[in-house]
């Protein structure tokens, strides 16, 4: 009885003691906190799946919502969570304090309600990434001490309100992109002095602009493009002395540019494309002198290009295709130094192209084609070692194509075509790009026999020249070879469309050979000697041989083998340890600079590990691998040296490394953000799908690993280190000896000894859960089995040095990224996809986060596979 006594009164005093603590301070409070309460209460979004953590306690405690000292609600902030469900569930009502609200990415539908009008207070108000519709409502407008206003990316109709200049003047950005909006831009938006940041982009805005934009002193960013705005660029746009980025691009907008766009000196983004802007590209242009980024493409600007466009020394970005510009192409184009991207494409220029263009060392895409261009293509265009797509098609160059285009190992597309181009087209190393077309000219000559279905190409054409001789075999696998031969009457073998080579061809070729033989031998008697010499002098092996008698390294191999040799035994001071920047399990890897500037990497044997067998058979295997493969994704071997008083292997040079240092080492970690980590994995994937599945027969690598990875300095993922890589021949054994790093092999190796292509899915899928972790996987990979993993969230896996990945896409490829990983770590080989699927899925699968990604655990990735099960 004592003791229930006791117990009663502990608990009125406990409950009295609640009250006071919780209740009392709410009654004490405006009544407006409980209305508050309630009104959160009906909406249905705490405690249920969308928030499901919510204190119920205090409503000031709950996720995203902040009170002020008074119990009072005055921050709501649920971009985080997605809700689903009408915006009109929330009461504006009942938060007179609410000074800020943000709702983007929340997934809510219906109308903006009329009651938003209320929230008289607020700052700051963001509804954007919804699928918001209906129209603005008026009452908005009387939010007049809102800062910032956001609704883009809605499907909000209707027009913007007049009253936004005349009441919402303390606006600092307005963004009301990607919507429905229609009508025009009120002029009053020059009364909102403050605004820095204006976006009406994409959206159905018709009429002018509004002179009185000229008004708004602070602005840094003007963004109207995608609409249907019209009449001509006001000149008081030139009083915007703070504006950074302008963007009228894709509108209606005529007349000429306005000479005071040069007053706008602080701009480094000007995009005016896709309008219908006549008269001259005005030379005041040139006085943006910070200008990084300029666009005036697909417009009827006619002139020539002012030759002070030299004086944009800044200038990364240069389209001004499709217009009527004549004239000739300035050689002042060549002080462009930054220039990355440059189109002059459509127009009518004439003259030649300026050696100049030589000095464009970051040129990366260069478009000259539709135009009168005339003369030669200057050798000096092998100095833009950059270059990935180049395109002169359709101009009125003549001459033979130079032999430095050979050196452009970066080039995946080239377009020549429908030019008036002679000579061989053994000059280009045809082997390696993804799209060619040269078609349309004079080219004279035989196809070399390195034409071969085995290489990357997409795209390829040679039709419309004069070419003759016999059709390489490449091309009788290939199913569209009468499109790409066609027009060259020269041509003759087993593809449709041309005669079979007749014998007399044979006989004549045979007589060429027998002939040549015989004058080798008659100069082989009277040079032996020196031939001898030089043959010990140089590098002598059987590889080297073979390789000259293939043909194609002569693509690679830009260098005559003894200076190469003395060259490097220079530039390295004779493998001084001072230029050594690596030593890898045999062999150390050098940097060396050779006199032409390019630097290159050396992986060079020491004498003791020369005499190794297992390391000499390594080094020759890497050497023949690599000769006979080229992947933009794999490193390009240079050339080698195999003998036994020299022993190395020369490759591009990689800036950045392995991957795995760029994962060790903090700082170099936060540099490999997520987008270049996503291209990291993809970049392998591709890589390994072509070893696997495009080389025949497959090659495997077997020794993927981290260190085996290497970044260049844009930290594009190169495969390197092929010592121990294999061809999988139909009808050989496949039995083996183990190789690879340990933590990388793939269990099933430890019992079978069987090579197939599924051991490197699985280090590649070590490899890429190494670098979304940022370390090696370790216990995780032990623990894959386990139930235990099923509910660690992926987010508490990925490398905590970054940022956790922004929505949008690439917590998307964040998400496929690691999808596909988990997929590639089945315990059984037969489960995993093939490098083919996942190369495939990287360049094809496209789907949308149900969840965000903080939502998502390891066990929902492993059996959600988002593609793969389609
Ligand atoms: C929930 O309230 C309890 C006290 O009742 C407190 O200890 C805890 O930290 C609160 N949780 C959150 C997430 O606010
Ligand atoms: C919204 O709140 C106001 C004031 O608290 C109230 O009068 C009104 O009935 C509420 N509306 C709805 C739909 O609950
Ligand atoms: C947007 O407007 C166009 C016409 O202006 C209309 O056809 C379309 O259905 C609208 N879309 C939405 C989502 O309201
Ligand atoms: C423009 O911004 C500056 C600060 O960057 C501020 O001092 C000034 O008052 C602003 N001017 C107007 C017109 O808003
Ligand atoms: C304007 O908004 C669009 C759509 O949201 C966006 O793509 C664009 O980058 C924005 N412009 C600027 C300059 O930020
Ligand atoms: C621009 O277009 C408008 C119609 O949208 C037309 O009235 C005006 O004359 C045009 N101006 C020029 C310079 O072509
Ligand atoms: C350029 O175009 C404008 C208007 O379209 C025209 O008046 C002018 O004569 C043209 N100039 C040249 C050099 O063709
Ligand atoms: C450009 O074209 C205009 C009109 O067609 C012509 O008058 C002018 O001479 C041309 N300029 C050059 C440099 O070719
Ligand atoms: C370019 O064309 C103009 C006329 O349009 C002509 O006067 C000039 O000589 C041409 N220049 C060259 C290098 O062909
Ligand atoms: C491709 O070329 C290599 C050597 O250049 C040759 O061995 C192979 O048979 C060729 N493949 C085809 C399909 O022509
Ligand atoms: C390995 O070879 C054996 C016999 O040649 C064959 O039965 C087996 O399927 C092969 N394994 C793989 C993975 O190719």
């Amino acid at each position: 009885m004592v003791s229930f006594k006791y117990c009663a009164v502990v608990a009125i005093v406990w409950i009295a003691t609640n009250i006071i603590l919780n209740v009392a301070p709410i009654l004490s409070k405006s009544s407006s906190s409980t209305e508050e309460v309630e009104a959160l209460l009906r909406t249905g979004w705490w405690g249920t799946t969308s928030i499901p953590v919510y204190n119920s306690t205090s409503h000031c405690e709950w996720d995203g919502i902040s009170c002020n000292k008074f119990g009072n609600v005055i921050g709501i902030d649920l971009s985080p969570y997605y809700l689903v469900g009408e915006l009109e569930k929330l009461n504006m009502s009942s938060f007179p304090n609410l000074l800020s609200l943000d709702l983007s990415y929340c997934g809510l539908n219906g109308n903006i309600p009329h009651e938003i009008g209320r929230l008289s207070k607020l700052n700051y108000l963001r509804l954007s990434y919804n699928e918001l519709t209906g129209m603005l409502p008026l009452s908005m407008t009387n939010l007049t001490q809102l800062l910032v206003l956001d609704i883009s990316h809605n499907s909000i109709s209707g027009s913007i309100p007049t009253e936004i200049g005349n009441r919402m003047w303390k606006l600092t950005s307005l963004r009301l992109s990607e919507n429905n909006l229609t009508g025009r831009l009120p002029p009053s938006i020059g009364k909102i002095t403050q605004l820095s940041i204006l976006n009406i982009s994409s959206n159905h805005i018709t009429g002018e602009i509004p002179t009185s934009l000229g008004l708004l002193a602070n602005l840094t960013l003007l963004d109207i493009s995608h609409n249907y705005i019209s009449g001509s660029i006001p000149s008081s746009l030139g009083l915007l002395a703070n504006l950074i980025f302008l963007d009228i691009s894709h509108n209606s907008i005529n007349g000429s540019i306005p000479t005071e766009i040069g007053r706008m000196w602080k701009l480094t983004s000007l995009r005016l494309s896709y309008n219908y802007l006549t008269g001259r590209l005005p030379p005041c242009i040139c006085k943006i002198t910070q200008l990084f980024h300029l666009d005036i493409s697909s417009n009827h600007i006619n002139g020539s290009i002012p030759s002070e466009i030299g004086s944009l020394l800044e200038l990364n970005y240069l389209d001004i295709s499709s217009n009527h510009i004549n004239g000739s192409f300035p050689s002042e184009i060549g002080s462009l130094l930054e220039l990355n991207h440059l189109d002059i494409s459509s127009n009518h220029i004439n003259g030649s192209i300026p050696l100049e263009i030589g000095s464009l060392l970051k040129l990366n895409h260069l478009d000259i084609s539709s135009n009168h261009i005339s003369g030669s293509i200057p050798s000096e265009i092998g100095s833009l070692l950059k270059l990935n797509h180049l395109d002169i098609s359709s101009n009125h160059i003549s001459r033979s194509i130079p032999s430095e285009i050979g050196r452009l190992l970066k080039l995946i597309y080239l377009n020549l075509s429908h030019n008036f181009i002679s000579g061989p087209v053994i000059t280009i190393p045809l082997d390696y790009f993804e799209y060619l077309d040269v078609s349309h000219n004079h080219l004279s000559g035989t196809i070399p026999i390195s034409f071969n279905s085995t290489y990357n190409w997409q795209s390829i054409d040679l039709s419309y020249n004069d070419l003759e001789g016999e059709i390489p075999q490449g091309f009788q696998v290939r199913s569209n070879s009468f499109q790409e031969l066609r027009g060259n009457k020269g041509l003759c073998g087993s593809v449709k469309g041309f005669p079979p080579c007749r014998k007399r061809d044979r006989f004549v070729h045979l007589g060429t050979i027998l002939l040549v033989i015989i004058i080798i031998s008659l100069a082989f008697f009277i040079l032996g000697p020196v031939f001898f010499y030089c043959k010990k002098v140089g590098k002598n092996t059987k590889f080297e041989e073979r390789a000259i008698k293939k043909g194609n390294l002569f693509s690679v191999w830009n260098y005559d083998g003894r200076i190469v040799y003395e060259d490097i035994i220079k530039a390295t001071d004779n493998f001084d340890i001072r230029h050594c920047i690596g030593t890898g399990g045999y062999g150390s890897v050098y940097k060396a600079q050779l006199p032409s500037g390019e630097v290159v990497a050396l992986k060079k044997l020491h004498r003791l590990e020369a005499e190794e067998p297992a390391f000499d058979r390594s080094f020759k295997n890497e050497v023949q691998m690599l000769t006979e493969i080229r992947h933009r994704n794999i490193v390009k071997l240079y050339g080698f040296c195999l003998h036994n008083r020299c022993m190395f292997l020369i490759y591009e040079y990689m800036e950045r490394g392995s991957l795995f240092c760029a994962l060790r080492y903090d700082d170099e970690a936060m540099e490999l953000n997520w987008i270049r980590r996503v291209n990291t994995i993809k970049g392998i994937a591709h890589a390994l799908s072509y070893m696997h599945h495009d080389c025949n027969p497959p090659i495997v690598h077997r020794d993927i690993s981290s260190s085996n990875i290497l970044l260049d300095s844009e930290s594009e993922a190169f495969v390197s280190d092929f010592g121990t890589a294999r061809r999988l021949y139909p009808n050989s054994s496949n039995q083996t000896v183990l190789a690879g790093t340990f933590g990388y092999i793939a269990p099933e190796l430890a019992y079978t000894m069987e090579v197939n292509e599924k051991c490197d899915v699985y280090s590649f899928g070590v490899v890429a859960l190494e670098t979304l972790m940022g370390r090696h996987p370790g216990e995780l990979l032990l623990s894959l089995a386990s139930a235990s993993i099923q509910n660690i969230m992926l987010n508490d896996v990925l490398d905590a040095r970054l940022p956790a990945p922004e929505r949008g896409m690439i917590s998307r490829d964040v998400v496929l990224a690691a999808t596909l990983t988990f997929s590639c770590l089945h315990s059984e080989p037969k489960c995993r996809p093939t490098m083919l699927r996942i190369s495939q899925e990287f360049l094809a699968c496209k789907y949308s986060l149900t969840k965000p990604l903080q939502k998502i655990s390891l066990g929902q990735l492993m059996n959600q596979d988002i593609c793969l099960i389609k």
